[in-house]
């Protein structure tokens, strides 16, 4: 018997994992980023690192307590290098966009008018005081400076003069968001800044939509307040994070009252001083594998190619506008116009058809999930339903409307899956 020896196999190196691969399930087609984004394998591997020391944070001398301080306190320094703070904002943790915004509600000094457009979410719409003013949505983005303009300088004609005819009226917030939860389309944030700052104005962004997208840097943009939400931008759920100016959030009353946000507490029942810093407003204990995993995606993104990333999304978007507009049933929402730049979100509805039984079609039949309803932009989504059935001259078109939305992962086969699933449909 000749026995022949096979050389063992060359050892292979290891397979490097990208850190921004997304986890998932085999089979689904997940088209419904914008809500929220399937967790990165940079934030999934910064958890499982963690867990093994989980301990309290700002709480306990021993080695796994202050292993997770540190690992907190630069998980906050990375996000806001990463939105690139200023050196002396503060960069608060916080659940979510929604938290964060209805935090700098409450620490807006006292008669701040608030200046918004009609095309936000609901978390920029809702948390702001009485007296509040809604811009009604511009035809475009130029539109949309004009308008904040106009408003901002009718607000100062109406403000009381101080000493030498100064216009000393109370403090003025814009509200805007960076990029539409329904259409995708983008406002001009670099100069809604500008013209806020020219009229004495502070301007807040709410960055949920645009910085899974695109880089985004409040410094760069000169805005004063930035918010996001990290299970948006691939990190898991309950962690977001208010950025910017320190004094405002510095004099506030402290978000939640409790233990972490003193420095003194006395006898007395209010013998009681805050602290200054994110502390103030972080009361209880943080949600540190929340904030660790939202700096490993933000690192991960950091050094990642961010215009390649952005040309590859941009390319799946096209191919998957061109799809839904080439189907004779299905009419685009938009605001600004077809051309507007836009992240990777489309909403639209198939005429005829209910909204919601086509998601649920999709989902039951097709293995494709994506979003309907309106949003949490009721104003906005209701006008574009309008707009769009008065373009396209149809009566029959649902009151809800359905949205696709892609990210990193996303491929053309899923792109194609659901423009076949509703030509099917259709
Ligand atoms: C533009 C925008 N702002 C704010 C929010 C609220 O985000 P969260 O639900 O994470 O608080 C969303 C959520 O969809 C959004 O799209």
């Amino acid at each position: 018997m000749t026995v022949t020896l096979v050389p063992p196999p060359a050892p292979q190196p290891p397979a490097v994992a990208d850190p921004l691969d997304v986890l998932g399930v085999a089979g689904q087609v997940n088209l419904d980023y914008a809500a929220t984004a399937p967790c990165a394998r940079a934030a999934a591997d910064a958890v499982a690192e963690l867990l093994p020391w989980y301990a309290s944070v700002h709480r306990g001398a021993g080695a796994l307590s202050r292993r997770c301080t540190l690992a907190y306190e630069r998980a906050r320094q990375t996000v806001g290098d990463f939105l690139g703070a200023r050196a002396d904002d503060h960069v608060v943790f916080t659940r979510n966009t929604t938290d964060a915004l209805n935090l700098l509600a409450r620490a807006l000094p006292a008669g701040t008018t608030v200046v918004t457009f009609g095309g936000e979410h609901h978390a920029n719409l809702l948390p702001w005081p009485r007296g509040s003013v809604r811009l009604p949505v511009p035809p475009d983005p130029a539109g949309a400076v004009r308008a904040l303009d106009a408003a901002l300088g009718e607000l100062r004609r109406q403000a009381p003069s101080g000493p030498r005819g100064a216009q000393q009226g109370p403090p003025v917030l814009v509200a805007v968001t960076a990029a539409s939860n329904v259409t995708g389309e983008r406002w001009p944030v670099a100069e809604l800044a500008r013209v806020a700052r020219r009229h004495g104005a502070r301007i807040a962004v709410d960055a949920a939509q645009l910085a899974p997208h695109a880089p985004v840097d409040v410094a760069a943009l000169d805005v004063d307040y930035l918010t996001l939400s990290g299970h948006k931008l691939y990190a898991p759920f309950g962690a977001g994070v208010l950025v910017g100016r320190a004094d405002w959030l510095d004099a506030a009353p402290p978000y939640l009252a409790g233990g972490g946000a003193t420095s003194h507490v006395g006898a007395a029942t209010h013998d009681v001083r805050w602290a200054t810093g994110p502390a103030r407003h972080e009361a209880g204990t943080p949600n540190l594998l929340g904030a660790v995993a939202l700096a490993a995606v933000c690192t991960a993104l950091a050094d990642a190619d961010r215009a390649a990333l952005h040309d590859a999304e941009q390319a799946l978007l096209t191919r998957l506008r061109e799809g839904l507009a080439a189907l004779p049933h299905v009419l685009e929402l938009r605001m600004f116009g077809p051309a507007a730049p836009r992240v990777g979100i489309v909403s639209f509805v198939v005429a005829g058809r209910d909204s919601t039984e086509v998601a649920a079609e999709l989902a039951t039949t097709y293995d494709i999930g994506v979003r309907d309803g309106l949003f949490c932009a009721h104003p906005l989504a209701r006008r574009l339903l309008d707009e769009a059935a008065a373009r396209a001259g149809q009566r029959d078109l649902p009151p809800t409307a359905l949205r696709a939305s892609i990210g990193l992962g996303s491929t053309t086969g899923h792109v194609d899956r659901l423009l076949a699933a509703l030509a099917a449909l259709a």
